[in-house]
C-alpha cells in the first residue's frame, strides 16, 4: 500500500478504519499489560484517538504516520499544541518530530525512521497497521518493528479474521500462523475475540459470514 492510496483515502471526509473513541480492545488491556513508566510505540497512527487515551491515562504514545493531512487533522481536532523538530533520514527523506510533554507524533514513512531517532520500545500497539499492509510489506513491516523493539517488549496486535474468499484488503485477513512466522521470536497468545458484523453497514453490505477483530499478545 503506497503513499497515493492511503493519500486517496485522506483526501475524503472520513475514513472508515477511523473510530471516534479509543479502541474497546486498548481500553479494557492497555492497564493490564503496559506501564505507564515505558512510552507507547504506536505505529502507522492516522488520527487514532488511541493515543489522546493513552496520554490521558499517563502512558506516553509515540505515533508515527506519513500523511500530513492525517497528522493536521490528528493536531487540529484534538487542539493540540506541539513543539515540532525536523530532522532527516539515512535516505534523504524529511522526518517531523511533533511533540508535548504528554505524547510524540512523527510525520515520517514508517520504514524511513530508524530506533537511532525514535529509541526502543517495550511496549508496541499496533491497530489497523499490520494488517493494513500486504503480504510483502507485512515481512518488511515485522522486520522493521523488531528492529526498534527492546529487550522484553510486548506486543498488543489487532488483527481481523474473517473468510478471506469474501472480502480483499485492507483489512487484510491474517492467520495465527502468519503472526508467528513473522514474529517467530515471540510468544503468541489470542487474547480476546469479538464479532464486528453488526458494527458498520459496510461489513454487511459485503455479505461477509464471518467477521471478527481479534486482540494478541506477542512477548519478545
Ligand atoms: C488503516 S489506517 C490505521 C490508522 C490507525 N492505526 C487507526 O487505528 O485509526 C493505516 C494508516 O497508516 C498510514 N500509513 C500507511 N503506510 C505507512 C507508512 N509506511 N508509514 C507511516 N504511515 C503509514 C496511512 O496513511 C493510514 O493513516
Amino acid at each position: 500500500m503506497e503513499f497515493e492510496f492511503w493519500d486517496n483515502c485522506w483526501q475524503r471526509e472520513s475514513q472508515p478504519f477511523h473510530l471516534n473513541e479509543a479502541h474497546t480492545f486498548l481500553v479494557r488491556y492497555v492497564q493490564q499489560y503496559f506501564s505507564t513508566d515505558q512510552k507507547v510505540f504506536v505505529p502507522l497512527s492516522g488520527k487514532s484517538l488511541d493515543l489522546p487515551f493513552l496520554a490521558e491515562l499517563g502512558y506516553y504514545p509515540v505515533g508515527v504516520e506519513f500523511n500530513p493531512k492525517a497528522v493536521n487533522r490528528f493536531i487540529e481536532e484534538n487542539q493540540l499544541e506541539f513543539s515540532s523538530e525536523v530532522s532527516n533520514a539515512a535516505n534523504g527523506h524529511e522526518l517531523v518530530r511533533y511533540h508535548n510533554h504528554t505524547m510524540e507524533v512523527w510525520l515520517a514513512d514508517f520504514f524511513d525512521i530508524t530506533s537511532e531517532q525514535i529509541g526502543k520500545f517495550r511496549q508496541v500497539y499496533d491497530r489497523a497497521a499490520f494488517i493494513a499492509l500486504p503480504e510483502a510489506m507485512r515481512r518488511d513491516y515485522a522486520k522493521h518493528l523488531k528492529s526498534m523493539l527492546a529487550k522484553d517488549a510486548t506486543l498488543l496486535l489487532v488483527t481481523m479474521d474473517y473468510v478471506p474468499d469474501e472480502m480483499s484488503g485492507p483489512p487484510f485477513h491474517i492467520t495465527l500462523d502468519e503472526i508467528k512466522q513473522q514474529f517467530p521470536e515471540g510468544w503468541v497468545e489470542e487474547l480476546c475475540r469479538c464479532s464486528l458484523l453488526d458494527t458498520h453497514p459496510r461489513w454487511k453490505e459485503l455479505e461477509l459470514s464471518r467477521l471478527d477483530e481479534v486482540l494478541y499478545k506477542i512477548t519478545f
